[in-house]
């Protein structure tokens, strides 16, 4: 091929210098090469085009077909199956594998026999089959297992092969809080009072355990949130969500109301079982009243099961099992309506209030509102909060909202002060008569 296109540029050059040369010459030179034939009409067209050119189309041609001869050879890893490449398949060894590694089959150690000797023995209790007595399998030492711990064992001689942890719903399992929320302390303005509160109980025990046992008192275990909605219970207790190193249970009190009878009581049961397994573990209750009610006769006869669940609770923060490094905090906006029992000390010690926070307070609210909008750089929040008293922290972020609203209307880029005014009139004065707070007030 770049023989034949060597040859061809040899004669596109010959005839041009042969332009120049007298008429009847060429005529004698090359008799049949009057017009110029397709070959020629492409070799004028790579004209000015450099002399390599096609050589690299070439070379870079042949690349990509080696590339793809070579993916082809060792298989490219499948995106839907996940599958490695088929060359680095092993089918003997994971048929092996497979012999060796029979699933095993859950069971319960119910008793040991000469516990703690050489020959000591284990009765299981094998779900819907029978009890067995049994010996341990290699892999396990005597150490590992107790009395009413779960199991596995294999299924040819039922040896007890590994110590299982304790079953636990997967929907209290689920509730764990993995992800830390990214609200600080910092973003919570005004309650200072309440913040100091929080912290006293939930962190200073965690960090200066000896501090109590030198005072030979047991730290507060439990703290109740309460106060009119929107003004900041969730968000702190996200906060310290954000802040703490221990496990942050986060339940919402209406998951615990269950179709079935004993549903919600053995979901509690899980939960405390769950966080003593941990180090230090703290558990929110966010909504509390769902199942806090206080007890009453429906007059139906049955007894109901929300209060059985409330039960359940009350047992667990008091009850018989030591309750280690668990913090119970629970929030919400109608403590009149919850058991007397739930609220007793001992079971929450420590009932903080958040109320409607003061000017300083709504200013910085304010501001720490304002800090992430577009805003004109002289703006009296202070003035803005003056406008509005009686409002919650969930006011203040709306008539922020509702500002950036107005600008966004008006088409501009930044937030004027006129705006925040605009804004006041819309949300504190024509909303008030959705606001709860007042009804709130006559409540407490
Ligand atoms: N003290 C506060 N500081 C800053 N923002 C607040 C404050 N109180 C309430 N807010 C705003 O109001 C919203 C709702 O508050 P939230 O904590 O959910 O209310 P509730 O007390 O009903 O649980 C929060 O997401 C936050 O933006
Ligand atoms: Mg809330």
């Amino acid at each position: 091929m770049s023989f034949q296109v060597e040859n061809r540029v040899h004669k596109f050059w010959t005839l041009q210098s042969n332009m120049s040369k007298d008429r009847d010459e060429i005529l004698e030179d090359e008799t049949p090469a009057k017009s110029l034939d397709e070959g020629d009409i492409a070799i004028l067209k790579t004209y000015g085009s450099g002399t390599y050119n096609n050589r690299i189309k070439a070379a870079e041609e042949d690349i990509r077909k080696k590339a793809k001869h070579v993916n082809e050879i060792c298989g490219i890893k499948e995106s839907d199956t996940g599958l490695s490449l088929p060359s680095q398949w092993d089918l003997v060894a994971d048929k092996q594998l497979m012999q060796e590694d029979q699933p095993l089959q859950v069971a319960r150690c119910t008793k040991i026999i000469d516990a703690g000797g050489d020959d000591a023995k284990y009765i299981i209790n094998v779900k819907q089959i029978a009890k067995f007595v049994v010996g341990l399998g290699e892999k396990v030492a005597s150490t590992d297992i107790e009395e009413g711990m779960r199991v596995g064992v294999d299924r040819t001689k039922y040896q007890i092969q590994i110590p299982l942890p304790p079953k636990i719903d997967p929907t209290v399992t689920m509730m764990t809080v993995e992800e830390k929320p990214d609200v600080t302390y910092k973003e919570v303005g005004g309650s200072k009072e309440q913040i100091e509160k929080l912290r006293e109980v939930v962190e200073l025990p965690l960090l200066h355990p000896e501090r109590f046992v030198n005072l030979g008192i047991d730290p507060p275990k439990g703290v109740l949130l309460y106060g009119p909605p929107g003004t900041g219970k969730t968000l702190l207790a996200r906060a310290v969500a954000n802040r703490t190193d221990a496990c942050f249970i986060r339940v919402i009190g209406s998951e615990l109301v269950q179709k079935y009878v004993g549903e919600g009581a053995r979901m509690v049961r899980e939960l405390f079982q769950m966080a003593r397994s941990k180090k230090a573990c703290i558990i929110f209750f966010d909504e509390v009243d769902a199942v806090g009610g206080a007890r009453f006769d429906d007059g139906a006869g049955g007894d109901n099961e929300v209060q059985r669940t409330m039960l359940e609770l009350i047992n667990q923060l008091d009850g018989f099992d030591p309750r280690g490094n668990i913090k119970v905090l629970m929030a919400t906006n109608r403590p009149d309506t919850l058991d007397p029992a739930l609220l007793r000390p001992g079971r929450l010690d420590r009932k903080i209030e958040f109320g409607l926070p003061d000017l300083e307070g709504r200013t910085t609210i304010f501001q720490i509102h304002a800090r992430s909008m577009n805003c004109d750089r002289n703006i009296r929040f202070e003035l803005l909060s003056r406008l509005c008293p009686n409002s919650t922290g969930a006011d203040i972020r709306s008539v922020c909202t509702e500002a950036g609203m107005f600008a966004i209307r008006a088409r501009r880029k930044t937030v004027t002060e006129k705006d925040y005014l605009d804004a006041i009139q819309k949300v504190i004065k024509s909303y008030a008569k959705f606001s709860a707070t007042p009804k709130y007030m006559v409540y407490n």
